[in-house]
């Protein structure tokens, strides 16, 4: 629980959450002999019931948390959200448009999304929100009946995918980079070896197997000649379950996933040879997923050619993929900002801040990339897509 260097100390009610999820680690660790998979200690260290970091009951959103997302910075990004909804859902009969947003941390961009498309006289008859942590849940209905009470009766919590095809949209915001993922690195004789968790020493400590890991032999085939010994990094073996699952309930629509990554050739690249994992604790950024265990946010980079590949095993299209920057700019972003009023001068600067941050390419721009899938529908060009870096995939 010991932070690295530099963090902040957490307070006593903190540690004492940390300790209370470290003991039930530990316990899970005992119970498998001695090690558990580093996905596994990522599941319980992010999703342990009420103690795991999202499913307890933290601060981690804005400011005053540990991290902001794009939603959370501007509503200039909803917004744009919102008018790629609406190309969708306008074209669907009324009673059966669907939004379904996975982890919608503080309600900010279902609040957003539900009060542009009411402007645009498009609502969605529901919009269901599929999150894990019922402390979110909560928070999210109260910004929800606080911001716009008229629209809070449309949306619905599920704790898990309806059983009933649906048709609409689904979207996630930094969901993906939320997902355990496993560790691997690279050993002397060139083969792939698994990073498992054990506890040694009064704290958690990495311990490696060179047990055979088909899935992700095939997945490297390509690129193991050019990784060094020692290189390390990550791969999500969730990823393909819960794409079937979702291809499975949209009857009609288009999924819309937007997180930090890259390319698989990008994100397996040589150079990259620490892997993607990062943490996050009240805005400091470091790469120890073992500290801080149920404070601090674990997350890994996205590897997009994954995603496309394994919406296509499930019989989604792969209908566009490009940079978040081109996305915004695409659906809008340069009209909404015109709209703010300049002699404003304080909202203006903000706002303009804030666009920034989500646009250069030096902050947001670039490396968050968004994919879009889609399900039956018409081989209409999305708005958001008009510069589309599919073949990079
Ligand atoms: C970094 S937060 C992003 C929150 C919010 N979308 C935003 O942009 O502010 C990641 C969220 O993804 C959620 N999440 C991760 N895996 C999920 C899954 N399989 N189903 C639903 N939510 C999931 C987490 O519970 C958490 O709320």
């Amino acid at each position: 629980m010991k932070p690295t260097t530099q963090l902040p100390m957490p307070d006593a009610a903190m540690q004492q959450h940390s300790v209370a999820l470290t003991e039930h680690i530990i316990q899970r660790i005992q119970q498998a002999g001695g090690q558990i998979p580093f996905s596994e200690f990522m599941q319980h260290a992010l999703y342990a019931p009420a103690l795991g970091y999202y499913s307890g009951g933290l601060h981690k959103f804005g400011e005053q948390g540990d991290f902001i997302t794009a939603p959370e910075l501007s509503p200039l990004f909803s917004c744009c959200v919102a008018h790629q909804c609406y190309q969708v859902l306008s074209a669907l009969p009324a009673e059966q448009r669907v939004i379904l947003e996975f982890g919608a941390g503080s309600g900010r961009m279902a609040t957003d999304i539900l009060i542009a498309l009411e402007q645009a006289d498009c609502l969605p008859a529901q919009y269901w929100i599929l999150e894990l942590s019922s402390e979110l849940q909560h928070r999210q209905r109260e910004r929800l009946q606080a911001e716009a009470p008229n629209l809070v009766s449309r949306v619905q919590w599920l704790s898990q995918l309806p059983d009933a095809p649906f048709s609409g949209v689904v979207l996630g915001n930094e969901v993906l980079d939320a997902m355990p993922v496993e560790r691997f690195h690279v050993a002397e004789n060139a083969a792939l070896e698994r990073f498992y968790v054990t506890w040694q020493d009064e704290q958690f400590a990495w311990q490696v197997s060179n047990e055979e890991m088909a899935e992700l032999n095939t997945l490297l085939e390509p690129f193991l000649d050019t990784l060094p010994s020692g290189y390390m990094s990550e791969y999500n073996p969730f990823l393909a379950d819960w794409m079937q699952n979702i291809a499975r309930c949209l009857q009609h629509g288009l999924i819309l996933l937007f997180d930090y990554g890259f390319p698989r050739a990008e994100f397996y690249h040589p150079q990259r040879d620490e892997g993607t994992l990062m943490c996050h604790y009240r805005h400091h950024a470091h790469s120890d997923p073992l500290c801080l265990v149920g404070l601090q946010d674990i997350t890994a980079h996205v590897d997009f050619t994954a995603v496309a590949e394994t919406a296509h095993d499930a019989g989604l299209n792969i209908a566009g993929y490009t940079t978040q920057a081109s996305f915004l700019l695409s659906c809008g972003i340069s009209d909404l900002m015109q709209q703010i009023d300049p002699n404003d001068t304080v909202n203006w600067l903000r706002q303009t801040q804030q666009a920034k941050k989500l646009l250069l390419p030096s902050e947001m721009g670039e490396l968050f990339k968004v994919i879009a899938l889609t399900q039956g529908l018409e081989d209409v060009p999305l708005l958001g897509f008009s510069h589309d870096e599919r073949a990079r995939l």
